[in-house]
């Protein structure tokens, strides 16, 4: 496969093929760049969405990390999402709070709210009807905020599954993202879009085992994807970074890049490492009480792309 390919890898998103030519364009600069050198990293300002863990708690379980009978504190999860918010603050991003509604104890989860790209919105349709809810409050804070959101008809969650880097969509599917959605996700936002198979459950969203740093590059865990969800990737990615294990299961990969600085769970050292070599800023941001729900930085934060 080469990055022509992704047309072709897009199947489904066969009305997007004619889009692809951007795509290529990510390759040719990769190219340019070489292999060998660590390249120059700069950072752009980013404009976030985040809302507050008021109501954060552990109710259900729908997924491996969630466990009902842990104590949840929410203090500690209010100071931890606070000091996650003023980091952003502090690079100089954009942050809009979005109102948390009780009884929606995963709304602190933002980036599965929808997504928001190209001046498309799509609202998330939820796999668990205890998030349904907040597919609603998301796009309303969507409209109020300019846009038009669009539902899909098939299941998705919003940037929990779908990265922007650059031109192109990565999208997951395996647990809650279903792939049906992909090709109404690519010609909603006018972009073409990657399928990838998740298929371990601890690694449910694409972005709990894959981190966007730059419009080139990425950071992903081989194990939780398929293997031909590996082979586009590496095909993709030839400079990305593969993280280990022990990173991995700390949710390290659920990191927020602005192409420079990497904020990251501060847990996953060796990811630090890793980016550190690679030119990039790593900024560590403990949200040991929200893993409790299954989640982490980027979780907590839905990028409003240009
Ligand atoms: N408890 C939430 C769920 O299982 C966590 C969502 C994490 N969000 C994410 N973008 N990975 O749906």
């Amino acid at each position: 496969m080469t990055i022509s390919d992704v047309a072709a890898v897009a199947a489904p998103v066969s009305d997007v093929a004619a889009l692809a030519a951007p795509v290529s364009d990510v390759a040719a600069t990769r190219r340019l760049r070489g292999a060998d050198q660590t390249p120059e990293r700069a950072s752009s300002p980013r404009h976030y969405a985040m809302t507050a863990p008021t109501f954060f708690a552990v109710e259900y379980a729908i997924n491996p990390w969630m466990d009902t009978t842990t104590a949840v504190d929410t203090h500690v999860a209010m100071n931890q999402w606070e000091t996650l918010r003023q980091t952003y603050k502090e690079l100089g991003h954009t942050v809009e709070l979005v109102e948390p509604v009780a009884g929606l104890p995963d709304m602190v989860y933002a980036a599965n709210g929808g997504l928001l790209v190209n001046g498309k919105a799509v609202a998330a349709r939820f796999a668990y009807p205890q998030r349904a809810g907040e597919s609603v409050a998301y796009a309303e804070w969507m409209a109020r905020h300019g846009f038009d959101p669009v539902e899909t008809r098939h299941l998705n969650e919003g940037q929990g599954d779908l990265l922007v880097v650059g031109s192109i969509v990565l999208a997951g599917y395996g647990f809650r993202t279903e792939r049906q959605a992909h090709a109404e996700i690519a010609a909603l936002v006018g972009m073409p879009l990657v399928s990838l198979e998740l298929v371990d459950p601890r690694f449910y969203h694409l972005d709990t085992a894959l981190a966007v740093l730059d419009d080139t590059t990425i950071a992903y865990y081989p194990p939780a994807f398929s293997d031909e969800a590996c082979a586009q990737l590496l095909e993709l990615f030839p400079d990305a970074i593969e993280a280990a294990s022990a990173d991995a299961y700390v949710l390290g990969l659920n990191a927020v890049s602005d192409g420079l600085n990497v904020v990251f769970p501060s847990a996953a050292t060796g990811f630090a490492e890793q980016l550190r070599e690679a030119g990039f800023r790593p900024i560590g941001v403990d949200l040991s009480e929200l893993l409790k729900g299954g989640g982490s930085i980027k979780c907590c934060t839905l990028e409003v792309h240009p």
